[in-house]
């Protein structure tokens, strides 16, 4: 039996959830891995472009294995974060040269995977593999922070309790588990919201711990990480310096890359972390080109 707050979850996802393609049952393994990682740091409408193009370029991982990790890095673009490219394209070869080509369903194996944590582990297996596990991003983390616990947030990073609680909530039914994870997700992308939860459009705020608890707001002593801006920082430095790199054919003259950014040492500095991340190499006569 699904209980109560399940079955109303599962209900509001069935008339509620987005049409979105690597849910689509069609979607296969590989699909829903080159979403989840490219669904990690970044938002869902600047993932479908992405997620549409990559696929049709590359609709297997021996496909991704065969390009050069400079394809890689071209490919993703602009969507942030860009050593997850360099780490799918790891993935796409360990699963080419360990797994026959097709993504394994194991945890463990998984897991292995380069770029490939506890989450993204979790997410593949349910949602591709149609198994039970408890999947923990943090859109599901703030709802039942907030449904069970009656915590406005759920603790900076996961802890034990946060898992052992999803699993006790997963629905038994063979094959019910990950449409749950889905829903519960669903439902923190768009009703429980992390600044301006929408209470009255929520399928269990009859039962819901936070709500009962008259929604206390933080703990002033706690107030919440606020993220840093983006303008002046060493990652926006990073990404203009990998502008310049994907937006060329050949090695790129180092005076070209100081001339993008105005404070030196920070250019500088940037440069040589691309460079620690195997984003970017240095050439012997001193220009700079993708990983080849
Ligand atoms: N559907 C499956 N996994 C998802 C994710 N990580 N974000 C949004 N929708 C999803």
């Amino acid at each position: 039996m699904v209980d109560g707050r399940a079955a109303a979850i599962l209900h509001w996802y069935a008339s509620h959830a987005r049409d979105l393609p690597w849910r689509k049952p069609d979607a296969g393994p590989w699909a829903v891995l080159v979403s989840e990682i490219m669904l990690q740091q970044t938002p869902v409408s600047r993932v479908l472009p992405a997620y549409a193009a990559w696929l049709e370029r590359w609709p297997t991982p021996a496909a991704l294995a065969a390009a050069a990790p400079a394809d890689a890095v071209r490919q993703w673009g602009r969507l942030g974060y860009p050593r997850r490219a360099l780490r799918l394209h790891a993935s796409a070869r360990a699963i080419t040269e360990r797994h026959g080509g097709e993504v394994p369903g194991s945890l463990e194996a998984l897991r292995a995977l380069p770029g490939v944590g506890s989450y993204t582990a979790a997410a593949v297996a349910s949602f591709a593999f149609g198994q039970r596990h408890a999947v923990l991003d943090t859109n599901v983390r703030r709802v039942l922070a907030r449904l069970v616990r009656g915590d406005l947030r759920p603790p900076p990073n996961p802890t034990a309790m946060e898992v052992r609680l999803a699993e006790s909530l997963l629905p038994v039914e063979p094959g019910l588990a990950p449409r749950w994870s889905v829903a519960v997700m669903e439902l923190g992308a768009l009703i429980c919201t992390a600044d301006r939860p929408r209470c009255p459009d929520c399928p269990v705020v009859s039962e819901c711990a936070w709500h009962r608890a008259g929604r206390p707001v933080d703990d002033p002593h706690r107030a919440r990480r606020r993220s840093q801006g983006y303008a002046g920082t060493d990652r926006q430095c990073r990404g203009r310096l990998l502008a310049l790199l994907r937006e060329s054919d050949g090695p790129v003259p180092a005076a070209r890359l100081d001339a993008a950014w105005a404070d030196a040492d920070q250019c500088a500095r940037s440069l040589a972390s691309l460079v620690a991340d195997g984003l970017a190499e240095r050439l012997p006569g001193g220009s700079y080109i993708l990983p080849r």
